[in-house]
């Protein structure tokens, strides 16, 4: 299905040619230049003339009444009105129904999905967190945006492959098996779970560096244990082997309970410690090329020439660094999966690594350098210190999450005390809160996080989008009780026009959350859906409607929201739910 500006972007193409400019714009270049109006009293859609008047030759005012004579008789609008160099537009209701409303309904849950990615394989690192480090609020971007990126890609048609490429080898290792074998006990790890691989991992890092606060004096021979601990896990030392797989297989059952949370699973576990055989021929192929230098002992590639600090890829003991490993692991992937683009998604701290690495990769030779792209957040914080753990001054996502379901709970036994399924509600609507005003804004600006304001069920929250969700299942519910007269549509009202009209810009909404790598334009975009949506509820009669031409057009409107809202919440990874 054509969207609404392409529609009318096409016929503006055949009014431009029959100008006869040595150039033209074509289709996609219209629909980017066709704009909303602030006020719905311009029309729907306007076309600023003078963006074109340097490739046409003419005069703005000129190019609108042109082009305004152009679009007579096209079935999509209304009508077309030029004024002062804008082409107004507004669109024809007939074309609402019959093409906008029933175009929703007869695709279902296909509705906005493109095929823009058909036949390309789009491969998605994220979440990633280290292994027996906390998995805290800082982790809660790469995981919801990563994975919103995947289903956004995945609606568009691309074979998606996520990748929790998680932090599962380095020296922490070293340290928190000196610190299991000094103070832990399986019984104990087993009881307390990744709780107690963290304590015991905060434990041993104060330990080594001391900690004024807490008393506790530096003891560096424990830092030397941990080294040769580490060591032994490299040489394959069984035992360290066994406690190593152990300290995963906890972390990644705990982690496993939040991605159910979030409905989150990924393709590939393939974590750091994969790469280790993978890495030798990638630096022999950086030797070979001549791009190693030997810096202090430390092999590196310098990257002066492109403005930036040198690229560290073996350390003076020889062992491997963060990004020899990411460049062992891209060319293992564009092997394994053959992509066609490759996003990571860290905070933007980490922006320096990934330009660096990129750089290095291009330097190598591989041609598909230009198909790699990292996608930075910024950084979160919480108002209040009622979160703080015992970790100290890290919040744990799992820890926030609860404190949103206990407070969604509280709210739901005053509101609604007898509703069926309690918990798993409260679960949905409580990690949706956070998610929701999570991805509310552009994923680049720093975020502080107010618990009341995320939950509001007044305010433009998950809980308001999900609440807005279920009114619809319930207005469809009772309209299927009704008897089902044959009528024919039409639009009565201005809110129902106008909620169409929001409907109808989902298809472009998915387009511009990939092409931008933000799942806040759906955030949006669901908002407005329910603003609209809200507006024509409380001004028009749906099932009280007499006129059975009148109500079963709003019940086909109600159904065609219910159809964008159902279609949206999982890009965001909002669930859906019938009742709250
Ligand atoms: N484990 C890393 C961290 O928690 C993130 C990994 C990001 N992905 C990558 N390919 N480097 O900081």
């Amino acid at each position: 299905m054509k969207t609404i500006k392409q529609l009318i972007a096409t016929k503006l193409c055949e009014g431009i040619a029959a100008l006869g400019a040595p150039t033209t714009p074509d289709v996609a270049d219209l629909v980017a230049m066709l704009e909303y109006p602030p006020d719905e009293a311009m029309g729907d859609l306007a076309l600023p003339c003078f963006k074109l008047s340097r490739t046409l030759r003419r005069a703005p005012v000129q190019i609108a009444v042109a082009l305004c004579e152009a679009l007579n008789g096209l079935e999509v609008i209304e009508r077309a009105e030029a004024v002062n160099g804008y082409l107004n537009i507004t669109v024809a209701r007939s074309y609402l129904v019959d093409n906008v409303l029933s175009g929703i309904l007869a695709a279902g849950e296909h509705y906005g999905a493109g095929n823009e990615g058909q036949g390309k394989t789009v491969v998605l690192d994220y979440s990633s967190p280290n292994v027996a480090k906390p998995f805290h609020i800082g982790h809660l971007g790469t995981t919801v945006i990563g994975h919103s990126l995947k289903k956004l890609h995945e609606f568009a048609g691309y074979k998606c492959v996520g990748i929790n490429y998680l932090g599962d080898w380095g020296t922490q290792f070293g340290k928190l098996i000196v610190a299991y074998k000094k103070w832990g006990s399986r019984e104990m790890i087993e009881e307390g779970g990744i709780d107690k691989l963290v304590e015991l991992y905060v434990m041993i890092n104060n330990a080594i560096s001391g900690n004024e606060e807490k008393g506790i004096q530096a003891d560096p021979a424990l830092g030397d244990a941990a080294r040769a601990e580490f060591r032994k896990l490299e040489e394959g030392d069984e035992e360290n082997l066994a406690l190593w797989r152990w300290f995963i297989d906890i972390s990644l059952a705990e982690y496993e309970k939040t991605y159910k949370q979030l409905g989150i699973t990924f393709d590939s576990y393939k974590g750091e410690s994969f790469y280790t055989d993978k890495m030798p021929a990638e630096v022999q192929k950086l030797r070979d090329k001549g791009l190693l230098k030997i810096d202090d002992g430390a092999s590196i590639v310098d990257l002066q020439p492109y403005g930036m600090p040198p690229c560290l890829i073996l350390k003076r003991d020889g062992s491997t660094l963060y990004p020899t490993r990411d460049i062992a692991a891209a060319v293992y992937r564009k092997n394994e999966y053959k992509f066609d683009k490759a996003i990571y998604v860290t905070s933007a701290g980490q922006s320096l690594h990934f330009a660096q690495w990129f750089k290095v990769v291009e330097l190598m030779g591989y041609d598909w350098h230009d198909q790699l792209v990292h996608v930075p957040y910024g950084t979160v914080s919480i108002n209040g210190a009622k979160l703080a753990t015992r970790t100290g001054n890290v919040v744990l996502l799992k820890d926030l999450f609860r404190a949103a379901i206990d407070e969604v709970s509280r709210i739901m036994a005053e509101k609604n005390p007898d509703l069926a399924g309690k918990e798993e509600i409260a679960e949905a609507v409580g990690v949706g809160a956070i998610v929701f005003y999570y991805l509310s804004g552009s994923r680049i600006k720093d975020i502080n996080f107010v618990m009341e304001d995320a939950l509001n069920f007044d305010g433009n929250t998950g809980p308001y989008v999900q609440y807005t969700y279920a009114r619809t299942c319930s207005v469809l519910r009772r309209a299927e009780a009704l008897d089902g007269q044959q009528a024919a549509l039409a639009i009565t009202a201005p809110d129902e026009a106008t909620l169409l009209k929001v409907l109808a810009k989902f298809p472009e909404k998915v387009s511009a959350a990939i092409a931008e790598y933000e799942p806040s334009v759906i955030t949006r975009y669901i908002l407005d859906v329910c603003a609209a949506f809200n507006r024509f509820y409380h001004n028009c009669q749906i099932i009280g409607a007499t006129d059975p031409a009148v109500r079963a057009t709003r019940v086909a409107i109600t159904r065609a929201t219910n159809v964008v809202l159902g279609n949206a919440f999982p890009l965001i990874c909002l669930k859906t739910m019938e009742q709250i």
